[in-house]
């Protein structure tokens, strides 16, 4: 008995309240979102609006500007309604976020995690995505785009004194993703008879290798400016350029190959 209080005591902690301009189903307006977390959240709103229990409607949120957050897109079901003369409120359940990483970023901003008013990733957004690093192959350009976005996440992570938890989870992906990226493009070489293929090779090895030391180093020292000073050029400045030399070379043999 005792620790479904305490439990309950916990689930009640988490949850938080603000308010924000909605758009749901015609009504569109300020509202109070109350017990806002990643499983649900109550609608308390002065204008009555026309929906059902178990509707299943998309709920827009624009969260108020000084929290830096876009405006996102949720999916919910409704599970209960209630309203007076001066009160409407509804409970919802959430059935899917459509842009989750906002969802997750305004939560994040509620509960403190995230500071108010910085954009995601934030201030540390250190390498961009343009067109100088497109190489005009599809499959490429998307994997390195999204290579970027992993290198992001993770001085992010760094620079926010994320949790350890958090770190190991951006490190980790942005080892497995450049393993995957690196195979495929290897796979491409092949597919294509790359005259470049040993050296290139032999570039995605030792690429890997330092990525994995440095994140090694993360793990077991923690973020220190001298170790993301190294980390944002051997990995960061050294895959750029590599985009831009030896990946648009590839790019440029697999074209001259399909035409
Ligand atoms: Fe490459």
């Amino acid at each position: 008995m005792l620790e479904n209080n305490t439990n309950k005591d916990e689930r009640r902690a988490k949850r938080y309240a603000c308010k924000s301009r909605i758009s749901i189903k015609g009504f569109e307006g300020f509202a109070v979102l109350k017990d806002i977390n990643a499983d649900g959240v109550c609608i308390m709103s002065k204008t009555y609006v026309t929906i059902a229990p178990q509707d299943a409607l998309t709920v827009r949120i624009s969260p108020e500007s000084s929290s830096g957050v876009k405006a996102f897109d949720v999916q919910v079901e409704v599970r209960w309604i209630k309203s007076s003369p001066t009160l409407f409120m509804a409970g919802f359940l959430i059935k899917e976020k459509k842009e989750s990483n906002l969802f997750q970023q305004y939560i994040d901003c509620l509960t403190g995690k995230r500071p108010a008013g910085t954009s995601s990733p934030p201030s540390n957004k250190v390498f961009q995505w343009s067109d100088a690093l497109a190489t005009g192959n599809e499959q490429i350009d998307a994997e390195h785009k999204q290579l970027i976005q992993a290198l992001n996440n993770f001085f992010a992570v760094c620079s926010v004194h994320s949790s350890g938890d958090a770190m190991q989870k951006t490190i980790n992906f942005l080892l497995d993703y450049t393993v995957k990226h690196f195979y495929n493009e290897e796979q491409l070489q092949l597919r294509y008879k790359y005259p470049g293929y040993n050296n290139h090779k032999a570039f995605h090895e030792n690429f890997k290798k330092n990525v994995h030391s440095l994140m090694v180093e993360f793990i077991n020292k923690g973020p220190s400016d001298e170790l993301l000073k190294r980390a944002k050029h051997d990995i960061g400045e050294v895959i750029i350029a590599h985009i831009q030399h030896e990946d648009t070379r590839l790019a440029a043999h697999i074209r001259g190959q399909q035409s």
